[in-house]
């Protein structure tokens, strides 16, 4: 009997490699799994068999017949896979697309504006999204009263004293400066937080690019000649710029820069709040305080000062209207840029 077993075992494992089809497999079921197969006509032998060697041969076929279960139930599932013939495949269906990704449109615009910075000569920095209140009001010669230090503009974080996420960008200036000497040309790009009400044209988060100069003689025209060049090469030679006088705590004199309305071209809308120019940065030189914070002699240097909103600028050169679609995650919003 165990001579037979032997004889089965051998025969089958002959024909385990020359097994490479489903009808193949499936000669080798009929065979050897099935009631009626070769082993099933052994196990029946086994009754009529003396009790000492029915234990023995009884194992050694039990064994036999898992060895021919796994085997066949592993190529099964292999070749399964593999089965899907010519006949099976539609040629008619359309192709799948490959969809390609792209960079987010502010993130596109972003690297636009570093890139003409950088042909000019601008270096890049970054700062803390979570600032501390010196850098982000002291040392820009914000006076302790200033509205801006007020809850209702800014995110104070409630667990810790004294630390916020910062309204503007330009507290990387004084982190630049702490660090840097002069000649300082350098760009500070970054996210900003504001708790203003949320409208079609401002967002409690966005993104402002910073800019900031200082040399031994550094002048206004200066100034206003690097942001014409830089906006003329962003929105394209034939846009109509001006500068108008404004204030902030950190600059003096300070002025605002602003574009003719995109949509409808200076003739007043919802956009531009009917005023045909849309602003799109805050400016003007170095106050003297905050190159003293910064650890740097302003009788000896002057410099100048430039923030950026980026939502802005990528708004008028894609053309959307409310700023809340870029983040809105809308697919068919974004893939159009
Ligand atoms: N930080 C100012 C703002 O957020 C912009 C600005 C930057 C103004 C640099 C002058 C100089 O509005």
């Amino acid at each position: 009997m165990i001579e037979k077993i032997q004889a089965l075992k051998d025969e089958i494992q002959a024909q385990l490699s020359s097994i490479d089809s489903l009808d193949k497999l499936e000669e080798f079921r009929l065979k050897h799994l099935v009631k009626k197969g070769t082993i099933q006509a052994l196990f029946d032998e086994l009754k009529s068999l003396p009790k000492e060697i029915k234990p023995i041969a009884g194992k050694e076929l039990n064994q036999l017949r898992e060895f021919a279960q796994n085997f066949y139930h592993e190529l099964f599932g292999k070749l399964k896979q593999s089965k899907i013939t010519e006949s099976q495949i539609d040629l008619t269906l359309p192709g799948r697309k490959n969809f390609i990704g792209r960079f987010h449109p502010v993130k596109q615009i972003l690297d636009e504006m570093v890139e003409i910075f950088i042909s000019m000569g601008f270096s890049v920095a970054e700062g803390p999204d979570i600032e501390d209140m010196y850098h982000n009001f002291d040392a820009l010669n914000f006076p302790p009263e200033h509205p801006a230090r007020d809850m209702q503009d800014t995110f104070f974080i409630a667990s810790e004293d004294g630390l916020l996420l910062r309204t503007h960008t330009s507290p990387v200036q004084i982190r630049v400066m702490e660090h840097q000497k002069p000649p300082i040309r350098t760009i500070m790009p970054g996210r900003v937080y504001r708790n203003e009400a949320i409208s079609a044209r401002s967002l409690a988060e966005f993104h402002q690019i910073e800019g900031l100069y200082i040399d031994k003689d550094v002048s206004f025209a200066e100034l206003k000649g690097t942001m014409m060049v830089f906006a003329k090469r962003m929105y394209g030679f034939d846009s109509k710029f001006r500068f108008r006088p404004s204030f902030f705590p950190f600059t003096e004199p300070s002025a605002e820069m602003d574009i003719s309305c995109f949509l409808c071209k200076g003739q007043g809308c919802r956009v531009c709040k009917y005023s045909g120019w849309l602003e799109i940065a805050g400016c003007g030189m170095v106050h003297p305080n905050v190159l003293k914070a910064g650890g740097i002699d302003p009788d000896k240097y002057t410099g100048y000062a430039f923030g950026f909103g980026i939502e802005r600028v990528a708004m008028l050169r894609t053309g959307i209207d409310d700023i809340r679609l870029f983040y809105d995650n809308d697919i068919r919003v974004l893939k159009q840029f």
